[in-house]
């Protein structure tokens, strides 16, 4: 029997729900299909020996990928023995985002089967020019993904290769994109998290943030310089103390993509992994 493995960051949810749903989709066609969260994992070469296909999911950050997910995919072994696909969730354009994350699975010896994008609610809640889409519609949400998902399922199993993004004009887009942001991410990302007044120590960003960026000590929160702009802490502070923005606050954060979603899921694996369970039987 076949048996995926699907490794995904998602900062805020996005890129989880539809995770979940390729492995929802991936189940129900009797496919093994385990879910890794990549926050989790320091290493996951002795994990993909147990899986024929690899699935890669990540949010879209200027048509790049978060670096957390960067040093995840530098860590991985090369290997000519593996299939892999690759997805990607964006508020509404990326070029070649997923297309670029194949690319650096293939210079890892991976064979691409299929690569796409997935259009998501935006996350980034304290600038005013991303605010227009703060209405979130779940069931439009759910109808227009599932379809999409089911393609994308079923042309991974084909080897049918739409491969979205692989055309030179999406590359280059991409890279008017990828190219700022990547100069504007070494300059910022360390130092982008500001702090307001009314913060009020319910540690809940030290427990979220996916590089411990933030640590309560005598009595403050301090945040370290370890920020990758998930923009997590800043949607789930419950006093909006925490934005990126100098000049804006957080009005209506972002809470997922679900009314029933919760945050601490995208952090963990999924506790029904089949895999790993049989290799611990075996052990
Ligand atoms: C730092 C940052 C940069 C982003 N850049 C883009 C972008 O270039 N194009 C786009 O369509 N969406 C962009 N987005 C929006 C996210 O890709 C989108 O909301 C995504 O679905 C969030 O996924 P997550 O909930 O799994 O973190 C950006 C978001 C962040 C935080």
């Amino acid at each position: 029997m076949l048996k995926v493995a699907i490794f995904q960051f998602s900062g805020t949810g996005n890129t989880y729900y539809i995770s979940q749903l390729i492995q929802g989709e991936m189940r129900e066609k009797r496919i093994i299909c385990d879910l890794y969260a990549i926050e989790a994992l320091k290493e996951s070469n002795h994990l993909i020996d147990h899986y024929d296909v690899i699935g890669l999911g990540y949010p879209i950050y200027g048509s790049s990928i978060p670096y957390i997910v960067r040093k995840w995919m530098n860590r991985l072994r090369f290997r000519r023995d593996k299939r892999g696909f690759v997805f990607c969730t964006q508020m509404m354009f990326s070029g070649d985002g997923a297309a670029y994350g194949a690319r650096l699975l293939r210079k890892k010896g991976y064979r691409i089967l299929e690569q796409e994008h997935f259009n998501m609610p935006n996350n980034i809640t304290d600038y005013k020019i991303f605010k227009s889409s703060r209405l979130i519609n779940y069931e439009k949400i759910e109808s227009k993904n599932i379809k999409k998902v089911k393609r994308f399922v079923k042309n991974i199993l084909l080897e049918k290769k739409q491969l979205t993004g692989s055309n030179p004009i999406s590359l280059l887009l991409g890279l008017t994109q990828r190219i700022p942001y990547h100069l504007m991410e070494r300059r910022f990302m360390n130092h982008a998290i500001l702090l307001e007044k009314n913060c009020t120590l319910c540690n809940k960003c030290v427990e979220l943030c996916p590089t411990k960026n933030f640590v309560i000590k005598d009595g403050t929160l301090r945040v370290r310089n370890r920020c990758i702009l998930c923009y997590r802490c800043v949607n789930h502070c419950p006093v909006q103390a925490l934005h990126i923005n100098k000049r804006g606050l957080v009005d209506t954060p972002y809470h997922g993509p679900t009314k029933q979603f919760k945050i601490k899921d995208v952090m963990i694996d999924d506790p029904l992994n089949e895999v790993i369970d049989e290799l611990e039987i075996i052990q």
